[in-house]
């Protein structure tokens, strides 16, 4: 498969002459998968106007921090965000500079500005006598030593007319940048993650049964975003109403039991656990065979307690890396903690339940995550987003 299949990539164009040769990057990056939005420079726009880019992207091209085209307050964020790497390509001596300085005058900059843990690799793209210029050399070495990729430039003829170097790469020496750059940062091939997902449904009667608010929605984004690392994923899930992720092994259950087994035919040789799953604490006793009649005034039903899956994989003699969730509509530190704790978790997620706007069937949601010796805050923004942060922070401490 090619490792750009998928891939979000925000490509932004400042004002050179270079700027043609991004249509046909877009065009290479499209044919191996990839999804495209284009940020432009004011000075872009001379060069090559953005209806080209739209066309040839499929997708709106931003050009604007203020105006009536402006969809959201948040577009440099949501950008940002929406990206797994941003390329600017071509990068003016201009932009290169102010991305030195962390100046945000303009859409690209103040996206670059807001980037948090996503990667940015520049293509400079100028004249001979720009590019040697000290204040470009010295900020090309701030920029590299601020793990930012510098892609080129290459030597060669210019427009200006002279021979050196400034020129911008080729596209397709960009794509196969691009490219091993996925390759490289796949680097959960091998890491097998196991997933539970979605509530569980423990049967009264034939027709009844007792279960827990949960969309599945959280596990899985989870199971999306590990499979983006490259890692092979098993996802365990009770019943919801969301299709399963495509190219991830998914293992529909009922009740906790069945989705107790599950997870223990494929936890042997796991890595790591993500237990997401809003798992009934009881069942009934003793399911009725047949419909429950309504009879009497009052109905009392015994129940048993279930077997606490995060708990039993936690305690297994060589356990996988184990991270549960904790959703809590009160004192959700104590708790979290407490669970911590009590079932020997290296991580957890912890959520506040029963407010609008975010956990149960909402799209968005915010968590907190503990571990012993540190927590991280990690802010309200879409399940998918938020998926891949808690992927890379529990990416950062598997590995350590
Ligand atoms: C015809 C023309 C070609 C240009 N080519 C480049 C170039 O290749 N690289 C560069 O750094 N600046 C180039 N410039 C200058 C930039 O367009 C100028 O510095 C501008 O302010 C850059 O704005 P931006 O960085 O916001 O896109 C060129 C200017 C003109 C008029």
């Amino acid at each position: 498969m090619d490792e750009l299949n998928g891939k979000k990539i925000l490509l932004g164009i400042s004002g050179g002459i270079a700027a043609y040769k991004s249509i046909e990057l877009i065009r290479r990056l499209n044919d191996s998968g990839a999804e495209v939005r284009v940020v432009m420079t004011k000075s872009a726009t001379e060069f090559v106007t953005p209806l080209t880019f739209e066309a040839i992207s499929g997708n709106p091209v931003h050009v604007e921090m203020f105006g009536p085209r402006i969809k959201s307050a948040i577009e440099h964020v949501e950008l940002a965000r929406w990206a797994d790497l941003i390329v600017i390509a071509p990068a003016t001596a201009n932009v290169i500079a102010k991305l030195t300085h962390g100046i945000a005058d303009d859409l690209l900059t103040t996206v670059c500005l807001a980037l948090t843990d996503i990667d940015l690799a520049v293509a400079p793209a100028m004249n001979l006598g720009m590019w040697k210029n000290p204040a470009t050399q010295e900020n090309i070495a701030s920029l590299s030593g601020r793990g930012i990729k510098i892609w080129g430039p290459a030597e060669g003829f210019q427009a200006c007319g002279e021979i050196g170097s400034g020129r911008m790469i080729e596209a397709a020496e960009l794509a196969d940048h691009v490219r091993s750059y996925f390759a490289v940062n796949q680097t959960y091939g091998g890491v097998k993650v196991v997933i539970t997902a979605g509530p569980t449904r423990e049967p009264l009667d034939p027709v009844r049964f007792i279960t827990n608010r949960s969309s599945g929605k959280m596990g899985y984004e989870i199971a999306s975003a590990c499979a983006e690392r490259g890692a092979e994923v098993v996802l365990v899930s009770g019943p919801v109403s969301i299709a399963a992720p495509e190219g991830i092994k998914t293992i529909d259950v009922e009740t906790a039991q069945e989705m107790h087994d599950a997870v223990f035919a494929n936890i042997v040789d796991a890595d790591i656990y993500i237990g997401t799953a809003a798992v009934a604490d009881y069942r009934a006793a003793t399911p009725a065979e047949q419909k429950i009649k309504k009879s009497a005034d009052e109905l009392s039903i015994e129940l048993t307690k279930n077997p606490d899956i995060l708990a039993d994989v936690a305690a297994m003699d060589t356990p996988p890396f184990t991270v549960g969730f904790a959703a809590e509509t009160n004192d959700i530190e104590i708790y979290a903690k407490g669970k911590l704790q009590k079932k020997k978790l290296k991580m957890i997620a912890a959520n506040q339940v029963g407010v609008s706007g975010t956990g149960f069937d909402s799209d968005n949601n915010k968590l907190h995550v503990y571990w012993n010796g540190g927590d991280r805050e990690l802010p309200l923004a879409s399940k998918a987003e938020l998926a891949r942060e808690l992927v890379a922070l529990i990416m950062e401490h598997y590995d350590a």
